[in-house]
């Protein structure tokens, strides 16, 4: 697996950004914002990775999402690997990434990949067009998470 910047247009990588984030418009109001990374396995796009700045110091992973088949063995994982070594050269300090109250298996892998939870975004989802519905629960908040660049995010504080 190797991870890659595109460069070029990006409209093509809208369907893969789609899976992990149902509102259309909200994927084309942050598209073409800072840098989308893919993983790649020979000529094959297994997911991407987009990253926008918030401050000098605080990147927010805005999307992850791998195709189905290429989930489960440990790519996800190596995806933010890949930006969290990016950003911390780049002299970003955090990064912060958000997923829904709903997202059960996201809050198990943010935490599994040294995010720790910050605070809420309460009813971020009350202005998605349609409801979304994961594991019997409605999705209404935003949980942030946060991983300090310059050491393990398992550190304790
Ligand atoms: C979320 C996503 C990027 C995870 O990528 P992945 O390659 O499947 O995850 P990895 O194999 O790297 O998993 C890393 C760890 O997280 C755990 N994990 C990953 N997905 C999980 C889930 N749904 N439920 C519980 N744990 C999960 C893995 O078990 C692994 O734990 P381990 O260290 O104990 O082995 C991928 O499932 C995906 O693209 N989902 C659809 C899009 C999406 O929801 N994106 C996030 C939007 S907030």
């Amino acid at each position: 697996m190797r991870v890659e910047e595109v460069t070029g247009p990006r409209e093509a990588y809208l369907p893969l950004l789609k899976l992990a984030d149902e509102g259309e418009a909200a994927v084309r109001n942050y598209l073409h914002d800072g840098r989308l990374y893919v993983a790649r396995s020979g000529g094959e796009v297994l997911g991407a990775a987009l990253y926008v700045p918030v401050d000098e110091e605080t990147v927010e992973l805005k999307n992850i999402a791998l195709h189905e088949e290429a989930r489960g063995v440990g790519t996800g994982r190596a995806l933010i690997e890949d930006g969290i070594v990016r950003y911390t050269e780049m002299g970003f300090r955090r990064m912060i990434v958000g997923t829904a109250n709903s997202s059960i298996g996201n809050l198990s892998f943010y935490q599994k990949c040294g995010f720790r939870m910050s605070h809420i975004r309460r009813g971020f989802f009350l202005s998605y067009p349609e409801p979304i519905w994961e594991n019997g629960i409605r999705a209404f908040d935003m949980v942030m998470f946060e991983r300090e660049l310059h050491k393990s995010g398992l550190e304790e504080e």
